[in-house]
């Protein structure tokens, strides 16, 4: 029997509360399957600050160094806001594993599955149109991480500054991704970038173009950050792949996850060149909903579907799994979020949208 060995951090906010729904399906995957999954569960983020003085303890590091895979929830939140940036849940935990990691290549698939059309608040005949967009994200490198930032001056001359930064093979590794994605899917592959203005956006193009010499079978097109967030809108339906610089690939994918209906839907996976990966909601601690049982558990669990699929080798069960989740969507067994307000009454908790999908894993055949 395959056994795997997964480090779960579920972190704050909705983070404990859709990881809980995410074990219930790996456990329902072990019984369906032949695999079993030991879980260890580790501090991060605010919680981890709080129960142990950091945001990533180093038995946290540890636990991930030795696991097969790290499935992830959210960090972060209004308590530790205050605290300076390289302190924060953010930056000290979930920065700092990506790029311990290396986990540059971030997949963000947002899709509005046949007959789920009214869960995207797009014009009906949009949502229609068959949207299926894989967001890559380049994820250890550009602004979030280019150095120097900080602050300097005095006074009303005094100024803050953060480097956005891309070396050639930091924009090749992504762009083969894109590309090697965009081939077993439509071929094609749309460049998001701001070259009208910025020189890291003026070698992304460049070597966009070499790599797509190397897949003659994959069209290429550029797209300015600007024009693509107002197309997602208009005409997602033109978009396969999207390859994006790390913030640009941020704000894209928040509204990509909006388009297919909620943020709760979008999960995502952080790999590395060697196929390690993080696997997390591409939303975050939600702490508006938090601690009420309502957040969508759907991204959580989809991710972990990615794991299985990605760094586990078992897309069987990962397709299971997505079969179980639409197979709920289509039922109707949706958290509230996903419903018109005057809806809402009948709106399913977090555990129930996560029992709905075990049912549907145990029943499939
Ligand atoms: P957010 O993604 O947490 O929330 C944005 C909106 O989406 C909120 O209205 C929230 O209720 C909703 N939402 C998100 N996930 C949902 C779900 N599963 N079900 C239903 N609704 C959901 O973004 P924010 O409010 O800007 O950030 C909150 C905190 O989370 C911040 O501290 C931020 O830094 C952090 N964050 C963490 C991660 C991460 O851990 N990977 C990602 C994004 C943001
Ligand atoms: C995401 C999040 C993170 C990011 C934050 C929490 C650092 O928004 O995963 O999209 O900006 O990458
Ligand atoms: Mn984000």
């Amino acid at each position: 029997m395959n056994q795997f060995n997964i480090a779960v951090l579920a972190g704050d906010g909705i983070g404990p509360e859709v990881m809980q729904e995410a074990n219930k399906v790996l456990d329902a995957i072990a019984q369906r399957f032949a695999v079993s999954f030991t879980r260890n569960a580790y501090a991060v983020g605010g919680y981890a600050i709080d129960t142990e003085g950091e945001a990533l303890p180093a038995n946290t590091l540890q636990g991930c160094e030795n696991a097969d895979a790290i499935l992830f929830g959210s960090i972060g939140g209004p308590k530790w806001d205050t605290l300076p940036l390289e302190q924060r849940p953010e930056r000290a935990a979930l920065l700092t594993l990506r790029s311990h990691f290396d986990l540059f290549s971030n997949l963000r698939p947002a899709r509005i599955y046949p007959g789920m059309e009214h869960l995207s608040p797009l014009r009906a005949d949009i949502a229609a149109s068959g949207v299926d967009v894989l967001v890559v994200r380049e994820l250890t490198s550009g602004i979030y991480f280019g150095q120097p930032k900080g602050r300097d001056g005095e006074g009303e001359e005094e100024y803050a500054f953060d480097t956005m930064r891309y070396s050639k093979r930091e924009i090749r590794r992504i762009a083969v991704a894109a590309f090697e994605a965009a081939q077993k899917r439509r071929g094609k592959v749309t460049s998001v970038d701001k070259a009208n203005v910025l020189v890291t956006s003026r070698l992304w193009r460049e070597i966009t173009e070499e790599v797509a010499q190397d897949y003659p079978s994959v069209e290429l097109e550029h797209i300015y950050i600007d024009n693509a967030t107002m197309q997602v809108m208009k005409n997602p339906a033109q978009f396969d792949v999207m390859l994006c610089s790390n913030l640009f690939g941020d704000i894209i994918s928040d509204e990509c996850a909006m388009m297919t209906g909620s943020m709760g839907l979008l999960p995502s996976a952080s790999m590395n060149e060697d196929g390690f990966g993080l696997y997390e909601p591409a939303g975050g601690s939600a702490p508006d909903i938090a601690g009420q049982g309502i957040a969508n558990p759907i991204a959580q669990i989809m991710s972990a579907a990615m794991m299985l699929r990605f760094s586990l080798n078992l897309p069987e069960a990962a397709d299971a799994i997505e079969q179980a989740v639409v197979s709920t969507l289509e039922k109707g067994v949706l958290t509230g979020e996903l419903l018109p307000a005057n809806e809402r009454s009948r709106a399913a908790t977090t555990a129930q949208v996560g029992d709905e999908i075990v049912r549907h894993i145990l029943n499939q055949e």
